[in-house]
């Protein structure tokens, strides 16, 4: 395990999903590459140090970097309509955005467009996604373009504009498949979103799936015998918190508010509990879903994980997309393993009476 320094603090391991990402970006543009995993297993914080500490290593010479890169947060920058989406990408020559610290960085790779070229894109009378391949085809370096939570453009999804979220997709597939012009990027943790988009644009043929998961128990291990913790306590907090990294590092900070990590550890798993004693009471469950989600629950203590087959009622892969929108539990499309979205929620699990 390699210890690195990212934003003055230290970023764990990591080292195979770098390479990974790093050999990725050297090969020629093929295939949409969707990163995916858990929520919370570190998959914006790994991507974020590729751009910055791998791929850019310098701002102050963005402008001799190798790398053009659009890396667009969903979540952060809110695009919730076909509007936002295009300002994500353009930006009005002339006018100067004012940004957060953070975004500016990344707010540095945006076309200019004269004012009403941009007002002809917005009102579709030229189409943005051509535009967009236009403008990349101008540029002479390595093209990556990275979306993250890509589920939030569920919203626009659901209410009306499905065509753009296809669009948007097919355009993907241009830019890697047929014009081998850019990279292209995915990431969410809303696996069940991931596997509707992509059946329904029939993405099969042009796609890569990384996972980026949970630590290791290994590296959880030397992670914590190196922050001088005993065995007997690094044994106790591998079985609550498992290789959740931001879950471990809430325990660091707080334990010492705790007679014993132990008590800490129990106080975390009843709140998981009681988040889904909350989720019971909201959802007005049917008796068969309850029953669904208490078998898949009994699955998980007993063997590890729970796998939906063939064979299973239709109704399973409907309550596991209920339980995953809340991030309770995580649901693997490629494995079709469920599990809970973190440890604790399994230690939460046992408290359910089953
Ligand atoms: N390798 C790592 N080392 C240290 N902290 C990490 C690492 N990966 C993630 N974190 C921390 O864990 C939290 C969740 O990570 P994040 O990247 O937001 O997860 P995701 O995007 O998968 O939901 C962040 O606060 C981040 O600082
Ligand atoms: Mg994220």
């Amino acid at each position: 395990m390699k210890t690195r320094i990212f934003r003055n603090k230290k970023l764990i391991d990591r080292d195979k999903e770098i390479n990974f990402l790093l050999d990725w970006f050297n090969q020629l543009p093929e295939l949409i590459l969707w990163v995916y995993g858990p929520k919370s297993s570190g998959k914006t914080t790994l991507i974020e140090y590729v751009v910055e500490k791998e791929l850019i290593k310098d701002f102050k010479l963005l402008q001799n970097s190798r790398y053009w890169i659009k890396y667009i947060n969903l979540r952060r920058t809110l695009v919730s309509s076909y509007e936002s989406f295009i300002e994500s990408f353009f930006e009005e020559s002339g006018i100067e955005k004012k940004t957060e610290e953070l975004n500016r960085i990344y707010d540095l790779w945006v076309f200019k467009l004269e004012a009403k070229t941009l007002k002809a894109i917005k009102e579709r009378r030229i189409n943005l996604f051509k535009k967009l391949i236009e403008e990349l085809g101008k540029i002479d370096k390595q093209k990556i373009i990275i979306i993250d939570e890509i589920q939030t453009l569920e919203d626009i999804y659901i209410n009306g504009d499905r065509e753009l979220l296809k669009e948007f997709l097919n355009f993907c597939v241009s830019l890697t498949k047929e014009t081998h012009l850019s990279h292209v990027v995915i990431l969410s943790s809303n696996t069940v979103f991931i596997d509707r988009i992509y059946n329904d644009a029939k993405l099969k043929k042009t796609s890569e799936f990384f996972k980026v998961d949970h630590l290791d128990k290994s590296i959880v291990v030397e992670w914590l015998s190196g922050e001088g913790f005993k065995e007997n306590d690094i044994e106790l907090i591998w079985d609550y918190l498992g290789g959740c990294i931001p879950d471990i590092q809430r325990m660091m900070m707080l334990k010492d508010k705790y007679k014993s990590i132990k008590e800490y550890l129990e106080h975390r798993a009843f709140l998981a509990y009681t988040e889904m004693v909350m989720m019971y009471q909201q959802s007005k469950f049917s008796k068969e879903e309850i029953e669904i989600f208490e078998n898949i629950c009994k699955e998980i203590l007993n063997n590890g994980s729970f796998v939906l087959s063939k064979d299973r009622d239709s109704k399973y892969l409907e309550v596991i997309s209920k339980w995953a929108e809340k991030e309770i539990l995580f649901f693997d499309p490629l494995t079709l393993e469920v599990k809970g979205n973190s440890r604790i929620y399994e230690k939460g699990m046992e408290k359910l009476e089953l």
